[in-house]
């Protein structure tokens, strides 16, 4: 199922914005022409990763509790503490907004 959470213009380059996807969190980030959607909570503790610094050059969302780097392409953690890997999903942008599919998880 998609979901269209609104316009790719209002997400600044190299933030990151909370969004409810079919019930689930997902923080949807934009890295100048790209977007990317990763499930809003890191894989260590119940912590939003979208209230964490996006890491424009490696593609990298840090969550902001212990520092943990996620891959906004894969889900899988590039640092420790955290070890496992986060649901990563498909987000397109489809007549300037952006859609994100709960179904075709990428992870
Ligand atoms: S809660 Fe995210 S790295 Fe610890």
């Amino acid at each position: 199922m998609s979901t269209n959470i609104g316009k790719f213009d209002d997400i600044a380059s190299g933030t990151a914005k909370r969004v409810m996807v079919d019930g689930v969190a997902v923080a949807v980030v934009r890295i100048e022409d790209e977007v990317f959607a990763i499930a809003d909570k890191c894989s260590h503790a119940d912590i939003s990763l979208s209230d964490g610094m996006v890491w424009c050059d490696s593609k990298q969302i840090e969550c902001i509790k212990h520092g943990s780097a996620f891959s906004l392409e894969t889900g899988k953690p590039d640092t420790l503490p955290a070890t496992q890997p986060v649901a990563v999903y498909r987000a397109e942008i489809v007549n300037g907004d952006v859609v994100v599919s709960s179904q075709g998880d990428k992870s």
